[in-house]
């Protein structure tokens, strides 16, 4: 396929403007799939995106545009819009020269508008913005264009309005895509090199990399190899994704599609990595900035017998997810475990999800903390910090856009929904590091007749401790059975105790024996404290705020 007649592009907005209804639109309208009703975000394929109604992966669609008499090649990547999922659009960025960045012509420009626009703009890509629900009784497309003028300086001539909906104007969406954007700078007399952009696991096949030719061409037989570990393995298949996989003889520069060579472990297929012929060896892309993990959290298996298996499905999951940072870690009561890395809490629950539901596995999550670093010194300043504001931008007489600094705990639980209640749902939110500030912060124990706990230490604020402890020592006292003698329950900082509570003892014999009954069934879920028996699913409810 000539490289000048190809075009790769991904499509970006903030959360629900529409990028997944109009990667349908362009399906069907270019035949990849058929029209019918049924079509809802076709793209969003896993079963976590379809329950939650929200793109998590970035997804790959070749479709066969036919334009002024001529065929053309168009690689189109649908985006996650969520802050959590930042990371998949600038992936996919690095595998494209434009972007249709959409907005919803109610809500006009929101936080990750903004923030994947600059995204776009530093990787200086085309930006073909897009007004997109111009069928809502509410859309005001004047105004939204008014905002993309003055907010990213685009000409407001530039904008399309459509419907994704209904279709409007999504064929003029497919002409600018040809017209604006530029082919790739690829050439096929070049020595074969790709991008792995993304990867996935399939149990069957092994590793699935999905990869952007940037030049020369692979065929099937063909022996690569990987820039990363230096590996050289034979090509078994490759092809286009339609959206679904369809095997080509060949990938030239310029085409994004699918190869599976033989690759059986998940480390031989880094996301970011280069392949190379064997006889032709080329120098390595650059790759991608690794992803900075802002949510903490330990995870372990139900049952220590389980870990391998567990594992495994961590090791797959991250291959598609490679966001996630995985450290071993161990705990007294919990055994064996991880520490892992993600970059919200919205990311956090549905990696948990996909691993149950695409790996079947259960695991136990411990709080999720963020990164504190801590500096050992005799006095510091005890000062309370709150968020300081940094600046503020009207983009219109409605919206206006404020920037501050935050300390990460207060952000990362419930902040971005307790914001959206407040502003019934108009305010958005984005954010990005802005490093380490002191801070007034302490480390908090949980104590079971004077033992600490080990899970349940956390570092809090020393204004919150009390309310904290309070709130974790009543919990626990509810999740923990009735044993044959009192428990004291306490929170404490350093030798100091803030909160105590004490448990009841079993009253009459039939309740006693049913309790132990109980227990033995349970035994392998228990775990010793001190001379208390503590439900593993205790700890997870202790750390659950309600
Ligand atoms: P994420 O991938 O989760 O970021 O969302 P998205 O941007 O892909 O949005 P999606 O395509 O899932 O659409 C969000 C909602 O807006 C859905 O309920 C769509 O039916 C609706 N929607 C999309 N386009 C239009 C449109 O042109 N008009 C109207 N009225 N609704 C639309």
């Amino acid at each position: 396929f000539p490289v000048d007649r190809i075009r790769n592009f991904c499509i970006i907005a903030h959360i629900d403007h529409g990028k997944s209804t109009l990667a349908d639109r362009l399906l069907e309208m270019t035949g990849a799939i058929a029209k019918t009703e049924k079509n809802k975000q076709v793209l969003d394929k896993l079963q976590v995106e379809r329950e939650r109604g929200i793109t998590v992966k970035a997804q790959t669609a070749s479709l066969f545009y036919n334009h002024e008499g001529q065929q053309y090649l168009l690689n189109l990547i649908d985006t996650p819009g969520h802050v959590d999922f930042s990371y998949e659009v600038s992936r996919s960025i690095s595998a494209c020269q434009g972007v249709l960045l959409i907005v919803d012509a109610n809500q006009g420009i929101q936080a990750q508008t903004v923030a994947n626009f600059y995204l776009a703009f530093e990787a200086q890509l085309t930006i073909i913005p897009v007004i997109n629900k111009i069928d809502l009784k509410n859309a005001d497309p004047e105004r939204v264009e008014s905002q993309i003028e003055k907010v990213f300086d685009i000409p407001r001539e530039e904008c399309i309005r459509i419907s994704a909906k209904l279709g409007t104007n999504v064929d003029k969406v497919l002409q600018a895509v040809v017209n604006r954007i530029p082919p790739p700078q690829a050439s096929t007399e070049d020595p074969f090199k790709a991008l792995v952009f993304d990867s996935n696991f399939d149990h069957y096949r092994g590793v699935v990399a999905n990869i952007a030719v940037f030049g020369g061409r692979v065929k099937k037989g063909d022996k690569i190899v990987s820039a990363h570990l230096g590996k050289a393995y034979e090509v078994n298949e490759l092809g286009l994704l339609r959206p679904d996989e369809h095997p080509t003889q060949k990938l030239f520069a310029g085409q994004v599609g699918y190869i599976i060579a033989g690759m059986k472990d998940v480390k031989e297929a880094q996301i970011g990595d280069t392949l190379y012929l064997q006889e032709q060896p080329v120098e390595a892309l650059p790759g991608f900035k690794p992803a900075k993990a802002m949510v903490f959290a330990g995870m372990y298996p139900m049952d220590q017998s389980e870990y391998t298996g567990l594992r495994s499905a961590i090791e797959r999951l991250t291959l598609n997810d490679s966001s996630v940072t995985v450290q071993r870690d161990s705990s007294l009561a919990l055994g064996a475990g991880w520490r892992l890395g993600f970059l919200g809490l919205l990311h956090m629950e549905v990696f948990n999800q996909r691993l149950e539901q695409e790996y079947n596995a259960s695991v136990i999550v411990t709080a999720p903390t963020v990164p504190y670093k801590a500096v050992l010194s005799s006095a510091k300043l005890i000062k309370n910090r709150r968020a300081v504001q940094k600046n503020m931008v009207y983009i219109d007489d409605q919206r206006v856009m404020m920037k501050y600094l935050f300390p990460l705990n207060e952000i990362v639980v419930d902040f971005y929904d307790l914001l959206k209640s407040l502003s019934s749902g108009y305010a958005s939110f984005d954010y990005e590091n802005a490093g380490y500030q002191a801070a007034d912060l302490i480390k908090m124990d949980i104590l079971l007749n004077g033992r600490p706990v080990e899970e349940l230490t956390t570092v809090v604020h020393r204004e919150r401790a009390y309310s904290t402890g309070k709130a974790m020592c009543e919990r626990l006292k509810d999740s923990i059975p009735r044993q044959m003698f009192e428990i004291a329950i306490q929170a404490a900082i350093g030798s100091k105790v803030i909160s105590k509570y004490t448990t009841d003892y079993g009253g009459d014999i039939t309740r006693k024996m049913k309790l132990l009954k109980k227990q033995a069934e349970g035994k392998k879920k228990m775990r010793r404290i001190g001379n208390v028996e503590v439900p593993k699913d205790a700890f997870i409810s202790v750390l659950k705020r309600k």
